[in-house]
C-alpha cells in the first residue's frame, strides 16, 4: 500500500487536506491502488489513520507583537553604543522587595520539596480574606471567594478559557470587551481562546465608556475587563463605574472583570474596587484580579489573588490543578507576610510621590499636558504640539536617543498615539539625573 503527503501549504481558514492512507472496508474506496489489491486477496495492514500535518494554533498568528519587545530591539543597539539609558519604559519596580518578607521565603524553604497545590493555604487564603475586608471592607469567605495566583498575568490569561465556551458552541459567547488601550494579556488570550475582542472606547476621562455596551453586544459579551488604576493612563475609576458595570452584567449576564494590579499605588486618596460595588454576598458576575508584584515589589515572586464570583472560584478550583499554576509554598508564605503587613505599601507609596512629583514640575515648567495620571506609577504626557504630527512614536524616539526610555502609547491601541507613558519606577537620584537631561532637551 502506497502513502504520500498529498497536501502543498496550508492557507489560513481553508480546509486540512489528509494523508492518503486507507485501512479496512474503506480501503476500497481508495480504486485504484488498495481496493485492486484487495481484489487480489492481499490482506491489508490495520494502521492508525495520520492525522493531518502538524500545525500550530492559527491565532497565534494574530497576535499583535509584545510592546516590550518593539522597545527592546532599540534599546540594545544604543547601549551598544555605550549610551545610558534610564528606563521608564517598562513598570517593572526597582525599589527593595521588603526584608521581612524575603525573610519570611528564605525560613520557609524546606529540606523536601513536594508539590504546591492549587487551591492554596489556607493561611494564605485567610489573609487575602483579611486584607480585602480591612482595604475595601467586603466579607470575602476565604474558601469560596479567593484564590492565590501566580501573579495577576496568569490569572488575567487563564480567566478567558473558563468563561469562553469552544467555538461552534451554540448560543456561544463570543466577544470580550477590553479597554482600546489596555495591558496586552486580556486582548491576546481572548485571540488564543479563538474569541472576538470587542475594544471598549475611553472617554475623554480615559475611563471605559460603558455606553458603548448596546443589548447587542451585551448580550454577545462573556466578560468585560476594567482596569483602575488603568495602565496607560493611570485613570482611577469611582465606584458608581463598577455599580454600571454590574448592572450591566446582570441585565446581559456576562461576567465583569477587574484587573486591580495598582490599587495600592495612589497619591490622594484610595482607589475604589469592584467587589465594594456588589451587593449579594457572592459577589456574582464579579471578579478581581490583584497582585504583590507593584504593591510589594515582588514582580519576581509571581504571588497574586483572585477573588469574587463563588461559581467562577468554584471552577478556577476545578482547572487550575490541571494546568501547572500552582504557587509554591515558600511564595505563598511570603505572600502572607506581605498581604498582612501595610507599613512597607505607605512607605512604597511615599517613594513614588516624590518621583510622581519631580517629573509633574517637569511637565510644568516644560509646558507639557498630563491626562489622567491619578493612580499607578504612570505618567500620561500629552506629546508636544512641535513634534511632526504629534507622533508618539517621533517623540518617543527623540527622549530615547537621549537616553530617556518612555513608551509610545500608540504601542497600546491608535487611541494612544499622541501620549507617552512615563513609568516613575527608578531609583529618586536617576530620576533626578533623567530630569536633568530632560529639563536641558525639551
Ligand atoms: C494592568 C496590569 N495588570 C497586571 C500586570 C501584571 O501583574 P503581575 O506581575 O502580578 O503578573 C501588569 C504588569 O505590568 C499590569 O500593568
Amino acid at each position: 500500500m502506497t502513502s504520500s503527503i498529498v497536501s502543498g501549504p496550508r492557507c489560513r481558514g481553508a480546509p486540512r487536506k489528509v494523508r492518503d492512507r486507507r485501512t479496512g472496508p474503506d480501503a476500497s474506496a481508495n480504486k485504484g491502488r488498495c481496493g485492486e489489491r484487495h481484489a487480489a486477496g492481499i490482506i491489508p495492514h490495520v494502521t492508525t489513520p495520520v492525522p493531518a500535518p502538524f500545525g500550530l494554533n492559527r491565532a497565534i498568528a494574530d497576535l499583535r507583537p509584545y510592546a516590550f519587545t518593539q522597545l527592546r530591539a532599540r534599546q540594545d543597539e544604543l547601549a551598544a553604543q555605550g549610551v545610558r539609558l534610564i528606563n521608564f519604559g517598562v513598570g517593572d519596580p526597582e525599589d527593595e522587595t521588603p526584608q521581612f518578607i524575603r525573610d519570611a521565603l528564605v525560613a520557609s524553604i524546606t529540606p523536601a520539596s513536594r508539590y504546591p497545590t492549587a487551591a492554596g493555604l489556607p493561611a494564605l487564603k485567610q489573609a487575602i480574606a483579611s486584607w480585602l475586608s480591612r482595604r475595601f471592607g467586603v466579607t470575602v469567605d476565604p474558601e469560596r471567594h479567593a484564590l492565590p495566583a501566580n501573579g495577576a498575568k496568569e490569572a488575567l490569561y487563564n480567566l478567558t478559557s473558563l468563561v469562553l465556551d469552544p467555538p461552534g458552541t451554540p448560543g456561544r459567547r463570543d466577544l470580550v470587551a477590553v479597554p482600546e488601550l489596555a495591558y496586552q494579556v486580556y486582548g491576546d488570550s481572548v485571540i488564543l481562546h479563538h474569541g472576538e475582542v470587542f475594544p471598549l472606547p475611553l472617554g475623554s476621562d480615559w475611563l471605559p465608556d460603558l455606553d458603548a455596551i448596546t443589548p447587542e453586544i451585551g448580550r454577545r459579551l462573556a466578560i468585560l475587563w476594567l482596569n483602575s488604576p488603568h495602565n496607560p493612563t493611570g485613570s482611577v475609576a469611582p465606584v458608581a463605574h463598577y455599580r454600571r458595570a454590574l448592572d450591566l452584567a446582570h441585565q446581559y449576564g456576562f461576567l465583569v472583570a477587574s484587573d486591580e494590579a495598582y490599587s495600592e499605588l495612589w497619591f490622594d486618596a484610595p482607589p475604589a474596587g469592584l467587589l465594594q460595588a456588589c451587593t449579594d454576598p457572592d459577589f456574582s458576575h464579579a471578579i478581581v484580579v490583584n497582585t504583590l508584584s507593584k504593591r510589594s515589589n515582588m514582580t519576581a515572586y509571581r504571588s497574586g489573588l483572585i477573588a469574587g464570583d463563588a461559581r467562577v472560584i468554584a471552577a478556577m478550583k476545578n482547572v487550575r490543578p490541571r494546568i501547572g499554576v500552582a504557587t509554591p509554598e515558600f511564595i505563598q508564605k511570603a505572600a502572607i507576610a506581605a498581604w498582612n503587613d501595610e507599613v512597607h505599601v505607605e512607605a512604597q507609596r511615599a517613594r513614588y510621590a516624590v518621583r510622581r512629583d519631580l517629573f509633574l514640575d517637569l511637565c510644568a515648567r516644560k509646558n507639557l499636558t498630563v491626562e489622567a495620571s491619578q493612580g499607578a506609577f504612570y505618567l500620561w504626557i500629552r506629546v508636544p504640539d512641535r513634534v511632526p504630527g504629534r507622533d508618539a512614536r517621533v517623540f518617543a524616539s527623540e527622549l530615547l536617543d537621549n537616553g530617556i526610555i518612555v513608551l509610545p502609547g500608540s504601542f497600546m491601541g491608535p487611541r494612544g498615539s499622541e501620549y507617552v507613558r512615563l513609568a516613575f519606577v527608578p531609583a529618586i537620584e536617576t530620576c533626578r539625573d533623567a530630569v536633568a537631561i530632560l529639563d536641558r532637551i525639551l
